[in-house]
C-alpha cells in the first residue's frame, strides 16, 4: 500500500488526506443516522429483468465499455495466459514477450478451431489442434503447417485483437472491437485517483471462483446498491459487525460509491488524534462501475467482482469473484483463507442465492414489479444509468 500504516504521524500523502477526508463524512453520517433521500420512486417493471430486446442492448452497452478480464498479477510473466467468454466470445488474454496485456479471440484464423483449449496455464506460442498453425503471444501468424502443401495464400493477420489494458492491478478488456474508450476515461478522474490512493495496482490475485447463476446479471448489481439487506439477509455471517441502515452513498459520474462503516469505527477514530485515524481498517466501500463491474474495498482485501449477462438469455449470467491481497502481505495465508472462506459463505451463499430466488420468482410471471423504498434509490439510479450510457 501506498503508506506505512504503522506511522500515521508523519504521513502526508494524498491517501491519508482522502482517509482522514472520508473518516470526517463518516463521523457526521453516523451522528445524523439514516436518513431516507427526499423523493419517492415509482415501482420497477420486472419486465427489465427479462424482457430480450433490452438485453440485446444491456449486451451491447457491456461490450462497448471496458470489461475486468481478470486481476494483472494473473498473468505475472510472459506466456503466461488465461482462456474466457466475454460477451460470448471466447478469448485467450496473456502478457506478451514484451510484456504487453493482449485479449484476443481464441479462435484460428484457419478454419475457426479453439487454439488454447486450456482455462489457464503458460506457453512459447499458441498451437491449434487442428492443422498445427502456430501464434506468437501477441496474436500474430507464427508457421502455417506443412505451408508447401497448403495451397491458397495463408491469413497473416493472426488472431483478432481486442482493447486490452492493465489499469489498477486489473486487466480491462473491451469485447466490442470498435470501442476506443481509455479505462482512465470510462472511471473519471476523481475515481482513478481514489483507485490509486487505495492502491490497488500493488495487491496480488489470491483466489477466483466463477459461479454460473439462473438469474439476470442487474439482480446481482443491485445487492450492491443497498444496505437495506444487510441486517436481515446477512445476519448469520457479517451483518454483527455493521450498524443496521447506515451509508455514505457518492457518485462518481456514471458509477456508484457505498462506504459501509463498521461498528468499531467510532470508538478507533474519537480515541485517537485526528491524524492517526485508522479509517480503512474499518469501513468496507463497495464501487459499482456502470457496467458490470464491482469493487469492493475491505479492510485488508480487494474483492473483485465481473458481473457477467450470457451473451442471448437475460434469465442467466456469469460472477466471476476474485480476491485480491497486498502483496506485501502475501504469505499471511491463514488471514486470506479465512477472508476468503467469509466472502464465499456471505456474497454466493447469501446475496447471488438470494438474487436467483428473485429471479425464479420474476420468470415464473409471479412478480410484476418491485418495490422500491428511497433507501434503495441506487437500483432505480443504475437502472437509469445504463439507459443513458454514451
Ligand atoms: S482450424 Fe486451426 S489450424 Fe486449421
Ligand atoms: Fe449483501
Amino acid at each position: 500500500m501506498g503508506c506505512d500504516r504503522a506511522d500515521y504521524g508523519k504521513l502526508t500523502c494524498m491517501r491519508r488526506e482522502m482517509e482522514l477526508a472520508l473518516g470526517e463524512r463518516l463521523l457526521s453520517k453516523i451522528q445524523e443516522g439514516p436518513t431516507p433521500a427526499a423523493k419517492p420512486f415509482k415501482p420497477i417493471d420486472a419486465k427489465i429483468y427479462v424482457d430480450e430486446a433490452n438485453h440485446r442492448e444491456e449486451v451491447a452497452l457491456i461490450a462497448s465499455n471496458p470489461v475486468a478480464a481478470l486481476a494483472a498479477s494473473e498473468l505475472a510473466e510472459a506466456g503466461d495466459f488465461v482462456t474466457l467468454e466475454l460477451a460470448g466470445t471466447p478469448l485467450i488474454v496473456t502478457r506478451d514477450q514484451d510484456g504487453q496485456v493482449r485479449a484476443m479471440h481464441n479462435v484460428c484464423a484457419h478454419r475457426g478451431s479453439t487454439v488454447e483449449p486450456r482455462n489457464s496455464g503458460s506457453a512459447r506460442i499458441f498451437s491449434c489442434g487442428f492443422h498445427g498453425w502456430s501464434y506468437n503471444l501477441d496474436g500474430s501468424l507464427r508457421a502455417v503447417s506443412a505451408a508447401s502443401l497448403y495451397s491458397s495464400e495463408p491469413c497473416t493477420s493472426g488472431l483478432r485483437q481486442l482493447p486490452c489494458e492493465q489499469r489498477h492491478g486489473i486487466i480491462w478488456v473491451t469485447p466490442n472491437q470498435a470501442s476506443t474508450i481509455s479505462v482512465t476515461d470510462w472511471l473519471g478522474p476523481e475515481l482513478d485517483e481514489m483507485f490509486s490512493e487505495l492502491g490497488l495496482a500493488e495487491m496480488t490475485h489470491y483466489a477466483t471462483e466463477e459461479f454460473n447463476l439462473n438469474c439476470n446479471w442487474k439482480l446481482l448489481t443491485d445487492g450492491f446498491l443497498e444496505i437495506y439487506h444487510l441486517k436481515y439477509l446477512h445476519r448469520n455471517s457479517i451483518a454483527p459487525f455493521f450498524p443496521a441502515h447506515l451509508t455514505l452513498s457518492d457518485r462518481y459520474g456514471r458509477h456508484f460509491a457505498n462506504w459501509v462503516p463498521k461498528n468499531r469505527l467510532v470508538t478507533a477514530l474519537t480515541e485517537r488524534p485526528r491524524d492517526q485515524w485508522p479509517v480503512l481498517d474499518h469501513v468496507t466501500g463497495a464501487f459499482v462501475l456502470v457496467p458490470g463491474t464491482v469493487v469492493q474495498w475491505q479492510a485488508g482485501h480487494v474483492e473483485l467482482f465481473s458481473l457477467r449477462p450470457h451473451p442471448t438469455d437475460p434469465t442467466r449470467s456469469t460472477a466471476r469473484l476474485t480476491m485480491l491481497v497486498p502483496t506485501t502481505r502475501l504469505t499471511e495465508t491463514d488471514l486470506w483463507d479465512r477472508n476468503w472462506l467469509r466472502v464465499c459463505q456471505t456474497i454466493p451463499e447469501e446475496d447471488f442465492a438470494a438474487a436467483v430466488g428473485v429471479a425464479h420468482n420474476i420468470n415464473c410471471g409471479a412478480v410484476n414489479q418491485l418495490r422500491i423504498g428511497a433507501n434503495e434509490h441506487q437500483i432505480v439510479e443504475h437502472l437509469a444509468a445504463l439507459q443513458t450510457q454514451p
